[in-house]
């Protein structure tokens, strides 16, 4: 697919079907996510590939994290909150779990290190999406919590920045609309 087709017409594709994704294609897109740009040559990507039973890491750190936050987790309401996203990572047969472990040195930033791994996810979204594959870039409070990051063996510096749902389509996306290069640019000449 032309580069420019593929940017335009990458949608996030929540539906997928059941069906695994072979492991050439995850391998691809993983490499697509390597490729990013990266301020010192840090590459502070990091990822965590979930298949089959491999997903119960995710519902296990979601439901975790989830409970960090509540005051009383046993309360009714409480109860089904934890019960419908304990069932959110078997919504696509693999889940690429992105995130970022900044480099200590004193030249680097660390909104870059995070700059970079977020450009990683959009290589890897463009990548799946070129192989046929359908993706979304999901977050979710409970991606933003320590437990998240402990679950997966970040260190205090670093982070959880998505979980990429990835699969065969199962939907045809609505046509998407943005805004115009006019509305948000500003040439000086
Ligand atoms: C940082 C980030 C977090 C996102 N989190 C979610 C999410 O939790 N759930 C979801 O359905 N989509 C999520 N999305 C996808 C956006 O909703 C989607 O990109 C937007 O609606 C534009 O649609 P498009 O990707 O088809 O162009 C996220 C996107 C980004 C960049």
């Amino acid at each position: 697919m032309e580069l420019f087709e593929a940017i335009k017409t990458r949608r996030s594709i929540g539906k997928v079907k059941e069906d695994p994704v072979p492991k050439e294609l995850l391998l691809q897109i993983l490499e697509a996510g390597t490729w990013a740009p990266c301020h010192h040559r840090t590459e502070p990507w990091r990822f965590t590939v979930l298949e089959g039973d491999g997903r119960d890491k995710l519902r296990d750190a979601l439901v975790a994290s989830l409970k960090s936050s509540m005051d009383d987790p046993e309360t009714e309401e409480n109860k089904l909150r934890l019960e419908k996203i304990s069932k959110q990572p078997y919504r696509a047969p693999v889940i690429i779990v992105t995130s970022v472990e900044p480099v200590e040195n004193d030249k680097v930033i660390l909104d870059e290190e995070f700059a970079a791994g977020h450009a990683a996810v959009q290589n890897m979204l463009l990548a799946a999406h070129a192989l046929g594959l359908g993706a979304v870039w999901r977050t979710g409070k409970p991606l933003y919590t320590r437990t998240m990051c402990e679950a997966f063996g970040l260190s205090e510096k670093g982070a959880v920045t998505g979980f990429i749902y990835i699969g065969y389509p199962d939907m045809t996306p609505a046509p998407a609309k943005r805004k115009s290069v006019d509305e948000v640019t500003e040439w000086y000449s």
